[in-house]
């Protein structure tokens, strides 16, 4: 039933804010983080605007103010707080924006309680889907927020257990060998996938090996032992610039305490568990990490191809590839449309999943993105021959 996945995923987003106290939900250390309050308002201006103000006869906005404060991007839905105000905003306040989550689920409910034509529907399950992108988004971003607080509250290690997903083993050791081939690549099932996935095509396929774990900590920081953060020669000229105009020795979150490594994790700061797969490092770091390494990073045409083959969930994982359109690729009328297609210019793609995705959300096709240089999101590295 429609109306019980709608439910469970947005019982979810308050779940995920349980341990946080009201003044975590407010601020915004960086451009890229936005302040809880933000995520859960702008979730259910999704609905309200796409599903219940045009379709649910005698809806009533909760606010109508609200629209300029909860857009994120979209052009055709008219102007917006810009991106890096979010956290300048006292009000509305949390209180407000839990009512307004009561006020919208009540509508919902009720709106999805009648049959729902297929175009509609669509639309519910896409709302669904982009409650569950916030979803790993609050979590990043509270990571974010906490982290980088120098009194490095912890959120809870039992407290991100309750909402984590079940994940495969991560030491899966050895390489998967792939033969040369013409492979289809995009989603072909019956269900839910990103406009993003479409345009199924083939690929031809040069012969490779991929690792079927992610990289570790341990040997992430070999890498560091060695130098790699200060030989150029590993480097893309803008990942040069990069590491040398932040200072960057290591991933986001490790710390050098009285000349030892501490990592932030759900736990507060901890030492690293070196078997763990190495998390929150920059597209310029994966590929460095390779070239060091005398490897790659997969494509993501070979990534999807040999991922059945092996572990993977949780990282999200850089390849090697461009964020563009697949052949064929449509962005939907209206505002819809705007929701991946314009995004298509200077990101890469990453794939998997990782520790803070909600439990399904992704799948073997799904292309994630962001710019080379972003690493608060729960980054890793695979490696491809
Ligand atoms: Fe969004």
């Amino acid at each position: 039933m429609i109306v019980d996945q709608y439910t469970k995923v947005r019982k979810r987003s308050v779940d995920i804010c349980r341990p946080l106290e009201t003044e975590d939900y407010v601020v915004q250390p960086i451009a890229d983080v936005s302040p809880p309050k933000w995520h859960l308002g702008h979730s259910t201006w999704f609905f309200e605007t796409f599903l219940l103000l045009p379709h649910a006869k005698g809806y009533k906005a909760f606010d109508p103010n609200y629209n300029y404060v909860f857009n994120s991007y979209y052009e055709s839905v008219g102007a917006r707080v810009i991106r890096t105000d979010r956290g300048n905003l006292s009000r509305p306040t949390v209180e407000d924006i839990f009512r307004y989550r009561e006020h919208v689920d009540e509508a919902m409910q009720d709106f999805l309680k009648d049959g729902l034509a297929p175009d509609i529907e669509e639309l519910v399950i896409l709302g669904c889907n982009h409650e569950e992108q916030h979803q790993e988004l609050l979590l990043t971003d509270i990571k974010y927020i906490l982290g980088h607080n120098p009194l490095f509250p912890s959120y809870g290690r039992d407290a991100f257990q309750a909402i984590a997903p079940d994940l495969p083993p991560a030491i899966d050791p050895g390489w998967t060998r792939v033969p040369e081939g013409i492979y289809g690549i995009g989603y072909k099932g019956q269900g839910f996938c990103f406009d993003n996935e479409l345009g199924r095509h083939q690929v031809y396929l040069p012969a490779f090996q991929i690792s079927r774990q992610t990289v570790t900590n341990g040997e992430y920081l070999e890498f560091m032992k060695s130098g790699g953060y200060t030989d150029f020669r590993h480097w893309h000229a803008e990942g040069w610039d990069w590491v040398r105009q932040h200072q960057v020795q290591a991933p986001l979150y490790w710390h050098p305490i009285e000349g030892e490594w501490m990592y932030y994790s759900w736990d507060g700061l901890q030492y690293p568990d070196w078997v763990a797969p190495v998390c929150h490092v920059s597209y310029y770091e994966a590929s460095a990490y390779a070239s060091w390494a005398g490897l790659r990073l997969p494509t993501e045409a070979e990534w999807e191809t040999a991922s059945e083959h092996i572990s993977w969930g949780h990282r999200w994982e850089w390849t090697e590839s461009a964020y563009l359109p697949y052949p064929g690729f449509a962005k939907a009328p209206g505002a819809i449309g705007e929701y991946n297609g314009k995004f298509m210019i200077s990101q890469m793609v990453l794939r998997g999943a990782s520790e803070a995705t909600p439990p399904g959300h992704s799948r073997n096709t799904y292309r994630n993105f962001f710019h080379p240089s972003l690493r608060w999101q729960f980054t890793g590295i695979r490696l491809t021959k």
